[in-house]
């Protein structure tokens, strides 16, 4: 059975990660831009690993040069997700690719990915909202001032903050101002630990970043005390499975732990990612888990559930996408 037409509500989605090779290609061409070692002789993102998997995010993404690139692309991943069944989508937004850091020129891309937003809404019936990331990678000190263009701009529609990049740069202490910021904003908070660091890093990010969701998490699994922990704190996963596989974070979908982590009382979704970066799209990744694990229709609302009730919504908003 395909999943295609079920309402989905999805929590863990980069903007830039969600770009199509052809639009990336496309916006190179009107450009005269070069693309070296971004895409392979299929026209497929290539890359061996996770890290030269962030070189090409970045490089892929040096090609959105300004706020109507943005638009553009905002409307064309909306698009895409609806195609699949997508109520909700919170998509982690990057001011370090917008603008540097800088609150005033933040402000112009977001209106315009806002602008692109609000037509989705009105003609996919695609509702989505923004999560504003720092990049671990580029370190503490330049996530201040992506913190205060989250502070700056905390709304209706930027209802959260995280980090993404690379997990095993520096601890995630090292951004508690950050997250402190946001928080005083009134911001939701999400990070991205477990994916590649173990047990200790996702119960420092809960720790020192007083997050409420986890991006990713998996590596849970190695600590069962914390996967009580989690259960028992009601700490929400943004699990992307087809991600994972992809990155090889786990060795294969029937390798991975998501159906242990849920067995075991934890709050987990199921989100996508960077989707053409790994092939998948929210329906391949339902059908991967109704083939892996027998996941079944009751299985999908119960987790749509769990992920609408987890949204950085507004009650409004909930109750009107239940
Ligand atoms: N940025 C985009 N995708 C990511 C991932 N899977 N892990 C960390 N940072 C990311
Ligand atoms: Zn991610």
């Amino acid at each position: 059975m395909s999943h295609t037409t079920l309402p989905k509500i999805e929590l863990h989605m980069h903007l830039e990660g969600a770009a199509p090779p052809a639009f990336v290609r496309g916006l190179a061409a009107e450009k005269g831009l070069r693309l070296d070692g971004v895409f392979d002789e299929r026209g497929h993102y290539a890359y061996a690993d996770f890290n030269e998997f962030l070189k090409v995010y970045e490089a892929a993404t040096a090609v959105l040069k300004s706020p109507e690139d943005y638009r553009r692309l905002t409307r064309e991943v909306l698009a895409r997700a609806a195609e699949h069944g997508v109520i909700y989508t919170e998509s982690f937004l990057s001011p370090d690719f917008c603008g540097g850091g800088d609150v005033g020129a933040w402000r112009d891309y977001l209106a315009a990915m806002q602008e692109a937003a609000a037509e989705a809404e009105a003609q996919d019936g695609i509702t989505m909202r923004g999560v504003i990331t720092c990049i671990r990678h580029f370190g503490p000190d330049a996530a201040r001032p992506i913190a205060r263009c989250a502070a700056e701009t905390a709304g209706d529609f930027i209802t959260g903050f995280g980090i993404a990049g690379a997990e095993m740069v520096g601890r995630p202490g090292d951004y508690a101002w950050a997250f402190d910021c946001a928080r005083e904003a009134g911001l939701r908070l999400t990070a991205h630990a477990g994916e590649w660091g173990g047990p200790d890093m996702v119960a420092d990010t809960i720790r020192d970043l007083k997050v409420e969701r986890i991006g990713h998490g998996i590596r849970a699994i190695e600590d069962l005390a914390l996967v009580d922990q989690l259960a028992e704190d009601g700490i929400v996963l943004e699990v992307c499975p087809g991600s994972n596989v992809a990155l090889r974070a786990v060795s294969s979908w029937q390798a991975h732990p998501i159906e242990k982590l849920r067995a075991r009382g934890v709050k987990v979704t199921i989100s996508t990612d960077d989707p053409p970066f790994f092939h998948t799209t929210m329906t391949h990744e339902y059908d991967r888990l109704a083939d892996v694990f027998g996941w079944n229709e009751d299985d999908f609302h119960d987790l749509n559930h769990v992920a609408l009730d987890a949204a950085f919504c507004d009650a409004p908003t909930r109750a009107a996408l239940a």
